[in-house]
């Protein structure tokens, strides 16, 4: 398990390698939407949250979450292929669920493509149940499971 003190707020250098990351691990054979533009105007809205785990020059996670008045939307979250299996992404998730939990929110939600076998396992794991199927979400060409974790009843 990565130390939650390797977790820290992205930075805007850290943009292009977040953008790079969504493009390659999450948006494969979909149009480029998480451009570093975009990662760079989430990271300005002070209702998100952007988070990375960096090793050196690399970068081997992140995620980002939007909070709301009651519920709180994981929009990405991406681990570097050589990182995997390592707790990276279980240390960010702990980090935002635990801020969310301060906030007072009741819940976070995640969609994951319906293929993505590892998220929905990796979210499974981490008491989140599939509450919607959202049909040709992906540009139309995949579906989208919608994970929910309650954080309070
Ligand atoms: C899903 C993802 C974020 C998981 O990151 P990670 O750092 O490897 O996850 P962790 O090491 O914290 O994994 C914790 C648990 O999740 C589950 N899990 C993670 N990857 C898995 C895989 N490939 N197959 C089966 N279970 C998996 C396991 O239960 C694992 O525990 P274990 O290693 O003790 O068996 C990572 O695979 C990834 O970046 N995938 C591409 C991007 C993506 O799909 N993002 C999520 C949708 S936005």
């Amino acid at each position: 398990m990565i130390a939650s003190h390797a977790i820290s707020l992205a930075r805007s250098s850290d943009a292009p390698g977040i953008a790079a990351l969504s493009r390659d691990a999450i948006e494969r054979g979909l149009n480029w939407s998480w451009t570093p533009q975009r990662v760079l105007r989430s990271m300005r809205d002070a209702a998100t949250n952007t988070i990375v785990v960096r090793e050196g020059e690399m970068l081997a996670g992140f995620a980002i979450m939007k909070y709301r008045e009651e519920d709180a939307h994981l929009l990405l979250m991406a681990v570097h292929s050589m990182r995997r299996r390592q707790g990276v992404a279980s240390a960010l998730l702990e980090w935002l669920e635990v801020t969310a939990r301060v906030a007072g929110i009741a819940s976070v939600r995640v969609e994951a493509r319906e293929t993505n076998f590892a998220a929905r396992q990796f979210y499974g794991k981490h008491g989140y149940r599939q509450v919607e199927l959202l049909r040709g979400y992906y540009e139309t060409r995949d579906d989208a499971v919608v994970l929910k974790r309650l954080l309070r009843i």
